[in-house]
């Protein structure tokens, strides 16, 4: 089959967000103008560079992370595992702007180091960011889609020590999860390495 978006793909569901799959899920923490906690998922997200390390997630809409993340400056990634799994989608519910996703989802929350808004406590990892910038996306004609993407640096990473197996973090033992589209997730459950050319096998 082929189509052009804008005329419709004419199957039960939009198969496009299953096509650019898996996803990483950025798992965003941040607060508000009255430092009060809020907690999303995005899997509009993704790193862009890893030095500086900068990541990115974007809002359909001018929902409460990219408010926050605006006027404070500050977001957390938080990885997602499949033991966080239903957490995550709790905190994904319409909550109204201030009410506190950690406790709605029964999640704990640890303070950051070098920003305010908390990690949640469980995740085997997490990553400390600074506001770039926030960008309103325009499509091919110009017009802005009320998309909204935010860009952070990343100026700390926490990760739970027993993740770290041989010098590397284990996403098989973490369990790490991604969006597939449509209400389907996957998770990492084996590896395969391949050298590209040139170089040799990682050894530690
Ligand atoms: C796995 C998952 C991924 C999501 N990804 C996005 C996304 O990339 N962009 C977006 O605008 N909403 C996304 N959502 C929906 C938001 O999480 C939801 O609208 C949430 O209420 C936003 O919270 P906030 O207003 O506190 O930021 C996603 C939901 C789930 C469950």
């Amino acid at each position: 089959m082929f189509y052009e978006p804008s005329q419709g793909h004419g199957l039960p569901f939009n198969p496009i967000k299953a096509i650019i799959a898996p996803r990483p899920i950025g798992w965003v923490s941040t607060i508000d103008a009255q430092g009060r906690p809020n907690l999303a998922p995005y899997s509009y997200f993704n790193i862009v560079s890893a030095e500086p390390v900068l990541l990115m997630f974007t809002s359909e809409g001018f929902k409460d992370s990219v408010r926050n993340a605006r006027e404070t400056g500050e977001f957390v990634y938080n990885l997602v595992t499949e033991p966080l799994k239903q957490a995550m989608n709790a905190t994904s519910a319409a909550l109204g702007p201030g009410e506190n996703e950690f406790e709605f989802a029964k999640l704990g929350a640890a303070p950051s180091r070098f920003v305010k808004p908390p990690r949640v406590a469980d995740t085997p990892a997490a990553l400390e960011c600074k506001v770039v910038s926030v960008t309103e996306l325009a499509d091919m004609h110009g017009k802005l889609t009320d998309r909204h993407m935010v860009i952070g640096q990343v100026v700390g990473v926490h990760i739970a020590d027993e993740y770290v197996v041989n010098g590397r973090f284990d996403m098989v033992k973490a369990q790490t999860i991604a969006r597939c589209g449509y209400q389907d997730y996957a998770q990492v459950t084996a590896l395969t390495q391949l050298q590209r050319p040139g170089e040799a096998p990682l050894k530690v």
